[in-house]
């Protein structure tokens, strides 16, 4: 898949440079008070119109991108896929090109094909930003991810010499995609935690062809094993909407339950981008514990919102 380099459209994470990467996280970080509702920020986005088209279900990311427009002065318009025209047959493209044509300044979008945000971005004449495309990626899950640890580590948008464990349904996981190039980008070694069919060998591949690498990736299937040598844990979602099973001893395998959660070092955290199957990949006890960083992802996500929309329309 050819991809734009330029800083027109967020389609994902492998192709960006890693001054662009630290660049959204440091204008991110400068947004966390605004987006926890402690200051305000100028509309400077006042007269833009940014065009939400979800043709998958949201609450997080369709959330926050409103949020973020409205913090900055911007108008949004939305269309969710049950009341879009693509429930008519409408292909992708045709309903990106129709939102355009309303003068929409950008498009944010989420959708079930694999590469179909990098499709419309060369069918459209606005920026598109990928809010997560089938299994690919998750861009903005990805920044905001690092940007709870960066911002919890408080060491400025760096993860040197952290090792991070991504664990569970990986293989469907375009949060575990962006995640990890985030991670590794920003130097953090990410070890790949779960059975072989979620979490294939391959993996070991995911950086090939990805630009400014620092940090490396593995894949174990022993979560015991790996719980005590890590800074974070990323607990995944099991996505049974796109084909994932299980079979009846996932959780005492892989869900982080408190007794699991125990042999981390004490330092470190546990994170989950939701939504949640509570009791599955990770006990309510671990999701609302001390070492939880899970609201704190959510509030990260409306600031690196803000920044991503700063980076595509402020000039
Ligand atoms: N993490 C995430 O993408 O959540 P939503 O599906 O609710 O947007």
């Amino acid at each position: 898949m050819a991809v734009s380099t330029t800083t027109r459209h967020l389609l994902g994470l492998r192709e960006i440079s890693r001054a662009r990467l630290t660049g959204l996280l440091e204008s991110a970080e400068s947004f966390l008070p605004a987006a926890r509702g402690e200051s305000g920020v100028d509309d400077v986005l006042s007269g833009r119109l940014v065009g939400n088209l979800f043709l998958e279900n949201s609450t997080r990311t369709r959330g926050s991108f409103t949020v973020a427009a409205k913090r900055l002065g911007a108008d949004t318009v939305s269309l969710v896929g049950s009341s879009s025209s693509t429930s008519k047959g409408e292909t992708l493209v045709d309903t990106a090109r129709n939102i355009a044509a309303m003068g929409v300044d950008a498009l944010v979008m989420r959708c079930s094909a694999s590469g179909g945000a990098h499709l419309v971005s060369q069918h459209v004449d606005v920026p598109v930003i990928n809010a997560g495309d089938g299994k690919h990626e998750h861009p903005t899950q990805g920044l905001l991810d690092a940007l709870a640890l960066t911002t919890h580590r408080g060491e400025g948008p760096t993860l040197e010499g952290a090792t991070i464990a991504i664990v569970g349904d990986i293989g469907n996981s375009r949060v575990a995609r962006s995640g990890a190039l985030a991670f590794t980008k920003l130097g953090a070694d990410v070890i790949f935690v779960g059975p072989p069919s979620m979490a294939p060998s391959s993996l070991e591949g995911l950086l090939d062809d990805a630009v400014d690498i620092k940090g490396s990736v593995s894949v174990t299937r022993d979560l015991d094993s790996a719980l005590p040598m890590i800074d974070a844990a990323v607990m995944l979602r099991v996505q049974f909407e796109r084909g994932s099973s299980i079979t009846g001893d996932y959780a005492r395998q892989y869900g982080l339950d408190e007794t699991r959660a125990a042999s981390m070092p004490d330092h470190a955290v546990v994170m989950h981008p939701g939504p949640v199957n509570r009791g599955l990949e990770i006990a309510p006890e671990v999701c609302d514990g001390p070492r939880s960083l899970i609201m704190s992802q959510v509030t990260c996500g409306v600031a690196v919102r803000m920044a991503v929309l700063m980076e595509q329309l402020a000039n």
